[in-house]
């Protein structure tokens, strides 16, 4: 078998597209997971779009000139971000992933970019697996929540152009959470566990993973940071009462994380 890689063009999508949603589908399904794409239709939309788009390098795997994957990777940061990575279902497992994300860390190398990150499906073991496998390490749980729209308002946050502390103010400003929902730092026990008790659902786990330069988080995604930043933008008597007592116990010093 003689896989051969080469860039992607717009004229591409259609294949890639129908590829991205059907490998997707054999493994949520597998799982009794919900699909991450409605139809096909969604997942070519998203390949016309990752195809055209000048900031993301794509590249497509081809066995007899026919596409049987492809792999894409922002480039728009010093931290290139990778995915999706999709291979056709009757096609895995017999190294065309593993060519495409050589390819990408080849590039990602011979550009000096100073990391590549990516999330990987938490329910899937074959993925954990492979990312591994070519290099990538785990850092990270992220969950991926969905429900119905919290519509809240946090006192002190009215939403505008995010910074770190408005996170807890933007999921509860959210009008609607498109598929398969929205990504929250699992170790954010507040952020996590504030979205929880608002009624969100877990719909499954993913995996930060990287190559190259990590800092652990100390804004965004922090949990302490954020957590007694929010906090103290809060005030007293409107601090809601499921807000956070952990954070607050944290804050006067209780808790040790
Ligand atoms: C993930 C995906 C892109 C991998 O492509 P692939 O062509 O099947 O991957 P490869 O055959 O190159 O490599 C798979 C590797 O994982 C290893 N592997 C798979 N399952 C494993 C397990 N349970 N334990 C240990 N290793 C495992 C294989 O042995 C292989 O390693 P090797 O090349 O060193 O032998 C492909 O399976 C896919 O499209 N999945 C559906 C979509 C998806 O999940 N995308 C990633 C989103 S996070």
């Amino acid at each position: 078998m003689s896989i051969e890689l080469r860039s992607g063009t717009a004229a591409d999508a259609a294949a890639c597209g129908t590829i991205c949603y059907e490998a997707f589908k054999s493994v949520n399904s597998a799982h009794n997971f919900p699909p991450d794409f409605a139809s096909a239709e969604e997942g070519r939309e998203l390949m016309a779009m990752l195809l055209s788009h000048p900031g993301h390098h794509s590249v497509v795997a081809e066995l007899d000139g026919r596409i049987v994957g492809s792999d894409f990777m922002d480039e728009r940061a010093p931290i290139y971000g990778i995915g999706p990575i999709t291979v056709d279902p009757a096609m895995q497992n017999r190294g065309t992933g593993g060519q495409l994300m050589r390819h990408m860390l080849d590039r990602a190398a011979s550009r000096q970019a100073a990391g590549v990150r990516l999330l990987q499906t938490g329910f899937h073991n074959r993925s954990l697996c492979f990312y591994s496998l070519v290099g990538f390490r785990t850092r990270e749980p992220i969950s991926i929540l969905q429900g119905a729209p919290l519509n809240q308002k946090i006192a002190g946050h009215d939403v505008r152009p995010a910074t770190p502390v408005d996170l807890m103010a933007l999921i509860g400003a959210a009008t609607d959470f498109g598929r398969p929902g929205f990504l929250v730092p699992t170790r954010n026990h507040e952020v996590s566990t504030w979205c929880l008790k608002g009624g969100l659902r877990l719909v499954y786990q993913m995996t930060l993973m990287t190559v190259g330069l990590y800092n652990e988080p100390t804004d965004a995604g922090c949990r302490r940071c954020c957590t007694e930043r929010t906090i103290s933008y809060l005030p007293h008597h409107r601090r809601p009462e499921r807000f956070s007592p952990d954070a607050l116990a944290h804050k006067n010093g209780e808790t040790d994380r």
